[in-house]
């Protein structure tokens, strides 16, 4: 399968009847560090999520390779039997491996090496004119590029001076209010910017702490078009297995559009 998109697939996407779920399956990796060898199989994780419904895979590359190596990228986009979203830093590096195995879309996200996980969003106003740049590089490269902020308008008025295709909106704040049933103000503002960003041409994604309880209230959200979901659905696998932990978040997603 060719990872690279064409306009008019994007124009697909922006009309699509149903939000797309991009399975993160870094833990299926995490896993297999813990102990070396192979097993799980990242390879394998990505058939069974998508023989279960899922619509693409995502893998962070980190700079550190805590989880996904550079073999793993390879291997999977190699496969053509999904589109990867590969979430990266926007940096030379990883922009050159990118370059390279040509994913479907690259989701530029902020690293810190420290973090367990992705904490806040990119901070694209910052870092602009750099981001533009490395932009460039991955869609002369035939790859989609989306960028993980804040539902800020800042944030969005600068991805789209980046020449960036899309958004990824993080929706970590959203989850922890959830937590504390005190997220009306916070899904507002999801509202919003999505509404912002797909006036402007922007297609627009979600994820982070999302989960089978908090998920419904983004699926609602006018314009989101995607999520990236990936440690509830990996923990959920743990107990019921991967397939039915994936099938069964597609199918909460599938009430929605
Ligand atoms: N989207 C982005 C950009 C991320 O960095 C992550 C975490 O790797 C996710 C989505 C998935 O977050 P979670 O594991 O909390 O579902």
């Amino acid at each position: 399968m060719k990872q690279s998109k064409t306009k008019n697939d994007i124009k697909e996407d922006k009309t699509a009847r149903y939000i797309r779920l991009g399975v993160n399956i870094d833990h299926t990796a995490t896993l297999r560090n813990a102990r070396g060898g192979f097993e799980p199989d990242p390879l394998q994780a990505a058939f069974v999520c998508r023989d279960a419904g899922c619509d693409q895979i995502t893998v962070h590359l980190r700079e550190d390779r805590r989880h996904i190596t550079d073999r793993d990228l390879e291997i999977l986009t190699r496969a053509g039997a999904f589109p990867i979203n590969l979430e990266m830093a926007a940096v030379d590096e990883i922009i050159k491996i990118a370059v390279k195995n040509k994913p479907y879309m690259a989701t530029l996200v902020p690293e810190r090496r420290a973090e367990r996980t992705t904490e806040g969003g990119l901070d694209a106003h910052a870092s602009r004119k750099t981001l533009k740049t490395q932009i460039k590089k991955l869609k002369d490269a035939g790859i989609l590029v989306s960028l993980f902020i804040e539902a800020e308008k800042k944030q969005i008025e600068a991805s789209l001076e980046t020449g960036a295709d899309a958004i990824e909106i993080h929706t970590g704040r959203y989850a922890e209010c959830f937590n504390r049933n005190d997220f009306a103000a916070e899904l507002a503002r999801i509202e919003k910017a999505s509404e912002f960003a797909h006036c402007e041409g922007l297609l627009v994604n979600a994820g982070h702490g999302l989960n089978y309880f908090n998920v419904r209230n983004i699926c609602a959200v006018k314009h989101i078009q995607e999520l990236n979901i990936g440690h509830s659905i990996i923990s959920r696998s743990v107990f019921y297995g991967l397939h039915e932990a994936v099938a069964s978040m597609k199918s909460i997603m599938l009430e929605f559009k």
